[in-house]
């Protein structure tokens, strides 16, 4: 049997390049999550433990989404190769300073290929990105107050612990919420 042939992409050569690039910073991301739950896990919080398990399974959907775009517009999606994969965060704080600075530079990333995209008129990629724009403004905003728990309940006496029970109930922004349709 003939092996399938690739039919030409629309995708240009920088934009295949910067998507493949995602498709391995979000699997590098989905490791890092993984390496925090453990982290946790040894720390004994249990709450954060599970957090970033979800977090290391919601990384590798965002990976397998890009992967899957790439194929689909006729492009040839590389299965990354992970490595620098840090397995120690500073202390419970550090943590999730950590999970925001990496958010953070997955959106300057995603903002990168969107650029590129509108720069090069390709507005499939482009309108293919509004779901990781609008993905990342609510993983930096629950990043962020995550973060803020430490000040506003304090690390002391059993903060701590308080702390680990309240990272579940951090929730997106009010104005992520779906809008009402007018009448
Ligand atoms: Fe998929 Fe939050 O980076």
């Amino acid at each position: 049997m003939k092996d399938k042939i690739r039919m030409k992409t629309s995708l240009s050569k920088e934009i295949h390049a910067l998507l493949n690039t995602q498709v391995a910073l979000e699997a590098k991301s989905s490791a890092i999550y993984l390496a925090m739950a453990g982290f946790c896990d040894q720390l004994g919080y249990e709450n954060s433990t599970e957090f970033f398990l979800i977090q290391s399974d919601e990384e590798r959907q965002h990976m397998l989404k890009i992967f899957k775009y790439i194929s689909d517009v006729g492009g040839t999606p590389i299965s990354p190769e992970v490595t620098g994969v840090p397995q120690e965060f500073g202390g419970f704080r550090g943590v999730f300073e950590a999970a925001l600075e990496q958010e953070i530079e997955v959106t300057k990333s995603i903002n990168e290929i969107l650029s590129a995209a509108y720069k090069q008129g390709d507005h499939a990629t482009a309108n293919f990105l509004q779901w990781f724009v609008k993905e990342q403004q609510e993983e930096e905003f629950t990043a962020r107050k995550r973060v803020e728990l430490f000040d506003i309940i304090g690390e002391e006496g059993i903060g701590r612990y308080m702390i680990d029970q309240k990272i579940p109930d951090i929730s997106p922004p009010e104005s992520e919420a779906e809008p009402e349709t007018i009448p």
